[in-house]
């Protein structure tokens, strides 16, 4: 049987609620841990790697770069993400499709992102500049994200991936 490693970044909780959801409903041999205690022998040792980030100004921080670039050739990984910005929104793609050319050396099987609220000092912070108000208006709107269909779609995300690892 595979094992398989949730690994994420949050700074305020968001992506960590929705990585023990993925936790939760994977199968197998499996381990939680936040991307500061990941040992490059846990990304060696684990044969399937989801890693999860929030989106910080439209990109990932520099911590998740860091965390992908050490993940080794070909690994099979799944990626997701949370973010303030509308779901499906192209400011909400742009920093999964950036995260997957940064590892672009591993094997992607999946992506998966849902809507975060916006801590209230960020939303505050960013609608008093004039380049970022309209933004922070409408990510106003996240404020019941991660929610119960959010934490459904995760843990479908979940077992969906390990059908694709599943097969040759
Ligand atoms: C400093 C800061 C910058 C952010 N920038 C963006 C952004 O550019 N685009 C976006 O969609 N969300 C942005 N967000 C919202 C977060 O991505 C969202 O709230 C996410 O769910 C936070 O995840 P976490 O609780 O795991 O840290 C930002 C949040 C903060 C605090």
């Amino acid at each position: 049987m595979s094992k398989t490693l949730v690994t994420y970044v949050s700074q305020t909780g968001n992506t960590k609620f929705i990585a023990e959801a993925i936790y939760a409903a994977i199968e197998g041999e499996k381990s939680i841990k936040s991307a500061e205690n990941v040992l490059d022998e846990d990304l060696k040792e684990y044969s399937l790697i989801f890693i999860g980030f929030p989106v910080h100004s439209h990109s990932i921080s520099f911590k998740a770069e860091s965390l992908i670039k050490r993940i080794p050739k070909k690994k099979k990984i799944a990626l997701f993400s949370t973010h303030g910005s509308l779901t499906g929104s192209h400011l909400s793609r742009k920093a999964l499709e950036y995260a997957a050319v940064v590892g672009s050396h591993t094997q992607i099987i999946g992506t998966f992102s849902c809507r975060g609220k916006v801590s209230m000092h960020a939303l505050d912070v960013l609608s008093r500049s004039p380049e970022h108000k309209a933004w922070a208006e409408m990510a106003a709107s996240a404020h019941s994200h991660p929610d119960d269909n959010d934490i459904a779609d995760a843990r479908s995300f979940a077992h969906w991936i390990q059908t694709l690892f599943a097969q040759p």
